[in-house]
């Protein structure tokens, strides 16, 4: 399907299967249009491109992707400063924004000047541990945001594991936010890609800044064809993925050493604590699962098309007998 797809030029705008995918991918949610771009990163940092001058200020959760994973970024190419919000697993309230939006500095008295233009929510969360916003917590950021004259983006990297968590409809959701940045990578299981999806005009000055970027890929319809098929083929088993993800979770809480936060566990990420985190995952790995040491004291596993229900009986088999070895 990948190999026969019809392919163009991306950069001319003329492939017909990069087409097909902007359009069918701005159709689930709700929204004028949407651009294929390489990777979430990318999609990120158009959107803060678009919604920013430099020298503005955004609002966000402090562990936020966007913050914390995308090498600097936003400074670098946005010029923004980030208004870091603590919050309880990555979503935080509307009073939260209204204390952050009137610049609290005393060089920016409110009603005079304020450079905050933009909040970013992301949903799932992924470094709080895939946990989920309901609708209406987002919904009420959004409002107060919009009153506040800010534009919203809304890093759905994972928004369709929120959508089988919820139950809450991907265009309910996009609803929230100008911009949304869906991933067709991460646990949907296409090779590359994701995609920056809103209003025409907003994403017609994005194509100019995935240009820009470095993100302009000619014959992409090849991969485009793997994120249609994933589209269409791959949502409906998320729901496994989520199943899996807590059974393994389960069993991690009850092995001696390790600490997990079963609350925070809500899709299709677990992370654990352990002492010496890297060298417990190397173990791991050895042994035939793959994990990721994120912190000194952390790991994620991360549970997706690739893992089947009776790999996750055989990685809980394994962490335990890793666990009992230590
Ligand atoms: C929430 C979130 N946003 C954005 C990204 C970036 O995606 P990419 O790795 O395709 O740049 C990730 C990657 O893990 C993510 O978890």
């Amino acid at each position: 399907m990948m190999a026969s797809a019809p392919v163009g030029d991306d950069v001319l705008g003329d492939d017909p299967t990069v087409i097909r995918l902007e359009e069918r991918v701005a159709e689930l949610l709700g929204k004028e249009d949407a651009v294929y771009v390489p990777s979430g990163t990318m999609a990120n940092q158009i959107a803060l491109r678009v919604h920013t001058r430099p020298g503005d200020r955004v609002v966000m959760d402090a562990e936020s992707h966007i913050r914390v994973h995308e090498s600097g970024a936003p400074a670098a190419l946005a010029g923004v400063t980030i208004v870091p919000l603590e919050t309880d697993r990555g979503i935080f309230t509307p009073d939260q924004v209204v204390e952050a939006a009137p610049g609290p500095s005393p060089e920016f008295p409110p009603g005079l000047f304020d450079p905050t233009t933009l909040v970013t929510m992301e949903n799932t969360h992924n470094e709080a541990g895939g946990t989920v916003w309901l609708l209406e917590s987002m919904r009420a950021v959004s409002d107060v945001a919009r009153d506040l004259g800010l534009a919203v983006h809304l890093d759905g990297a994972r928004l369709w594991n929120a959508t089988t968590a919820t139950g809450i409809a991907l265009d309910q959701y996009a609803s929230t936010a100008d911009t949304v940045n869906v991933c067709f990578s991460k646990g949907l299981g296409a090779p590359i890609g994701s995609a920056l999806v809103g209003p025409r005009d907003v994403i017609d000055r994005g194509r100019w800044y995935k240009k820009m970027y470095g993100g302009g890929f000619r014959q992409a319809g090849i991969i485009a064809a793997g994120a249609l098929y994933a589209l269409e083929h791959n949502r409906d088993r998320l729901v496994d993925d989520h199943a899996n993800a807590r059974r393994f979770a389960e069993a991690a809480a009850d092995l001696g050493g390790l600490t997990v936060d079963l609350e925070s566990v809500q899709t299709n990420i677990v992370f654990f604590d352990v002492a010496d985190a890297s060298r417990f995952a190397d173990r791991l790995r050895s042994a035939g699962v793959d994990t990721l040491s994120l912190a000194p004291t952390r790991i994620r596993a991360v549970f997706h098309l690739d893992v089947s229900d009776a790999d996750t009986t055989r990685a809980i088999d394994i962490l335990r007998g890793v666990a009992a070895s230590r």
